[in-house]
């Protein structure tokens, strides 16, 4: 079996080069809303919450659309990502929130939501001592479980199973996580 890993960063693609052994992964610098590589394939998979690392739905629905052009025609696509329920039930759209406390470090946490854009603005602030303060920046555009169906049919695909985890767990309204899987009508 041979695996094409596609990023956008060279810097992650040259470590999973550096990582992969004798596995046969082939990493691809480029854009995920396009997928320009050769060849069509069997599974397509999206994990970690990547699709909403693209901030407006167009790009979200054209990366499902280029999924789709390189799958095969039995093939399947796999997203994983969060149910946005506990980000969107941030108080006053924003949040502040200690992620480390220690006698020579900090780490806050400050979230902006905007539901018009379901954009949420990540800034991670960590400080430590001797070291100059860093700001670590992400932003992202989440999307619900029942959208991205609607993201999976624009692109000729359509719900074959719905999870609540990798080991295959169903999908309930308290799950925080989907593993959605799309395939052909
Ligand atoms: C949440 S991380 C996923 C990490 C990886 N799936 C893992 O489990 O370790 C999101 C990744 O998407 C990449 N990314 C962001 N925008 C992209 C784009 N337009 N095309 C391809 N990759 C992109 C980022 O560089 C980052 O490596």
């Amino acid at each position: 079996m041979s695996v094409v890993a596609l990023g956008i960063s060279p810097t992650m693609c040259k470590r999973i080069e550096q990582h992969r052994g004798t596995r046969a992964v082939t990493p691809v610098v480029g854009d995920m809303t396009v997928i320009d590589v050769d060849g069509s394939f069997d599974l397509v998979y999206s994990t970690t919450s990547t699709l909403f690392s693209l901030l407006t739905q167009q790009q979200q629905i054209d990366c499902f659309t280029s999924m789709a052009r390189v799958l095969t025609e039995e093939g399947t696509v796999v997203v994983e990502a969060f149910v946005p329920l506990r980000q969107c039930a941030v108080l006053n759209r924003q949040n502040v929130a200690l992620r480390a406390f220690d006698t020579d470090r900090v780490d806050i946490l400050a979230t902006m939501h905007d539901p018009v854009s379901q954009r949420i603005t990540f800034r991670e602030l960590r400080m430590a001592d001797g070291q100059p303060a860093a700001v670590l920046p992400a932003d992202i555009r989440y999307i619900w479980p029942s959208e991205l169906d609607l993201m999976a049919q624009l692109a000729g695909l359509t719900l074959v199973n719905r999870y609540g985890g990798w080991d295959k767990r169903p999908y309930e309204a308290s799950c925080p996580r989907h593993v959605s899987v799309y395939g052909r009508p």
